[in-house]
């Protein structure tokens, strides 16, 4: 209770601020944004609460979740991935509304992949809408850095007309929303997230590499966490919106210089898109003509 009021008295300061001049972007300490979600003792608050660590080991996974819902928004966080051996092992920053509606629940993901040691982490995300699980909307991609040697940045925009997902603000996705999508494209209030947890099964070349807990405890940093969007009270149906517009940091659509970058990337680091592949989809889902 106290916490969401004083989420409450951040968020009206932000909507009284928010007239005039760009401002700087204001980055959240663990405690003024978010909770515990599972793993206790294994979800460390660091650097004055600034940064936040989650970790797997034997015992258990981790992670922690935003005090509140969003309906639209900005969504970041630098992160610092796991380093050595890391096959299974998935950490995933994403938003998802999945507690609240079982059968038709919406979700917007990063998913980092595990390695094994020596080659790539391998980066995933996707976009379901209103319980479209069956309609995965994978796409993968190799970075051109090493993310556990340092932190780097990984955000989320949603709007009403287009979802951007970024790495180091370079936008590596956009999803434009097109009538034919219809329930598919995210509508609903959702919360962010930061997990780490056993993959074995999947995530690592389709499963053929596991966990291998001799490498214990996988341990993922986050930090610059940045929640700027529509919080939604999901009972009273209220919401107390923050402009992200009036961000200077806050990339807002793409602009033509964005657009070459995005391209490049995509040339460059895309390893798979469910737009491409014919074995799940003989006709490509609607939006993949915009591709
Ligand atoms: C978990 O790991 C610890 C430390 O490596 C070890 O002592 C313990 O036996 C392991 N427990 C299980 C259930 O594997
Ligand atoms: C979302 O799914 C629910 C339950 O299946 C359905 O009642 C609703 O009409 C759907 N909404 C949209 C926008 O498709
Ligand atoms: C949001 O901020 C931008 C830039 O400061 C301003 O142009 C716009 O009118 C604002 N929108 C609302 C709804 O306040």
């Amino acid at each position: 209770m106290a916490n969401s009021y004083l989420g409450f008295l951040l968020v009206w300061a932000h909507v009284l601020l928010a007239s005039g001049s760009p401002k700087n972007l204001q980055t959240l300490t663990f405690d003024e944004g978010f909770d515990h979600l599972y793993g206790d003792d294994h979800v460390l608050i660091l650097d004055d609460g600034k940064s936040v660590s989650i970790s797997l080991d034997n015992r258990t996974s981790s992670g922690f979740i935003s005090q509140d819902q969003y309906l639209h928004g900005y969504f970041s966080a630098s992160i610092k991935l796991p380093s050595d051996y890391t096959a299974g092992v998935v950490v995933a920053f994403y938003m998802s509304n999945q507690e609240l509606y079982n059968t038709h629940h919406d979700e917007l993901d990063f998913e980092f992949l595990g390695n094994i040691r020596g080659q790539n982490w391998v980066v995933q995300t996707n976009v379901y809408g209103n319980g479209s699980t069956s309609r995965g909307r994978e796409e993968r991609y190799d970075l051109w850095f090493d993310p556990t040697e340092d932190f780097h940045k990984y955000s989320i925009l949603w709007t009403k007309k287009e979802i951007i997902f970024y790495v180091d603000n370079v936008p590596i996705r956009v999803v434009h929303r097109i009538e034919a999508m219809g329930g598919d494209y995210p509508s609903k209030p959702m919360s962010l997230y930061a997990t780490i947890w056993d993959g074995s099964n999947w995530a690592t070349m389709g499963g053929k590499y596991k966990v291998n807990y001799n490498y214990a405890p996988f341990i993922a940093k986050f930090s610059d966490l940045v929640l700027h969007g529509c919080a939604v009270d999901p009972i009273e149906k209220s919401s107390i919106c923050d402009n992200v517009t009036s961000y200077e940091a806050i990339p807002i659509g793409i602009t033509p210089k964005d657009v070459i970058k995005m391209g490049n990337f995509r040339k460059k680091c895309m390893t798979y898109s469910y737009c491409e592949d014919r074995v799940r989809f003989a006709t490509p889902l609607p939006e993949c003509a915009m591709h």
